[in-house]
């Protein structure tokens, strides 16, 4: 069986007290799996603690995923920058990941490279039209898809993804769905996702774990 891409053992999360304890997780290469739970349970501090950007209290997290580009994160508040077009915020995801400054072989192919990447990221997201557009002139649900093709463009093994389809009318979700459920299987990354909505929780993965019954514990294996 394929190694996981990301494996936590005994992981606790939180800030100056615990939230989340004894978290047991594993996700496979091609995976998508789901969490739902209550608000305030701890469900974006336990993904900013895997994308690496809050202190673990314990526990492990293994997988070789902190290398530069690793994690593609769509936080929940999205971190875009708002006067920067669709098009520099899509680049950012681009430059982050290692891939395309590999596999192309001089400065100038690279930037040619590089910026049909990007183009093509904001297409499979609906937003040609936009690409010249500052971040602060889109909608809520388009400022989302900008921030799941700056995701994409990194290349990334793991996307955590944190409510990422809230403000997307149902056309737009289920769009955004099969662009996921393709990226993930072809490039057999892995997927960790917050989802509020149930449904489009198992549209979307291939498993969900639902924090509310469990306690404060959370353990799951593939
Ligand atoms: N920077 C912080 N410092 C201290 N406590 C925080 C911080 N950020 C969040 N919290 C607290 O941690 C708890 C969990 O917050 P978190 O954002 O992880 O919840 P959540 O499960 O993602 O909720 P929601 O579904 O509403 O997004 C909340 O009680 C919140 O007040
Ligand atoms: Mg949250």
């Amino acid at each position: 069986m394929a190694k996981p891409i990301i494996k936590i053992r005994d992981l606790t999360v939180g800030y100056d007290f615990p939230l989340l304890s004894e978290i047991n997780l594993e996700i496979n290469p091609g995976e998508i799996v789901a969490i739902v739970g209550i608000s305030g349970l701890g469900k974006t501090t336990l993904l900013r603690t895997i994308a690496g950007v809050i202190p673990k209290l314990s526990g492990q997290i293994f997988g070789d995923i902190r290398r530069r580009g690793g994690i593609g994160y769509i936080p929940q508040r999205l971190g875009l920058v708002r006067h920067a077009s669709v098009y520099h915020n899509v680049e950012l995801g681009a430059r982050c990941g290692v891939k395309l400054s590999t596999e192309s072989g001089n400065i100038f192919n690279w930037s040619k490279r590089k910026s049909l990447v990007i183009r093509d990221c904001v297409d499979q997201v609906g937003l040609s039209e936009k690409i010249d557009e500052p971040i602060r002139r889109l909608s809520g649900g388009q400022q989302r898809r900008v921030a799941t093709a700056r995701a994409i463009a990194q290349k990334p093994q793991l996307i955590l993804a944190d409510e990422f389809l809230s403000e997307l009318d149902k056309e737009n979700a289920d769009s955004i769905i099969s662009l996921m459920r393709k990226y993930v299987s072809d490039t057999q990354c892995a997927m960790l996702l917050v989802e509020h909505h149930i449904v489009r929780a198992e549209q979307i993965a291939d498993r969900i774990i639902d924090l509310s019954g469990f306690d404060s514990k959370l353990t799951s294996e593939a």
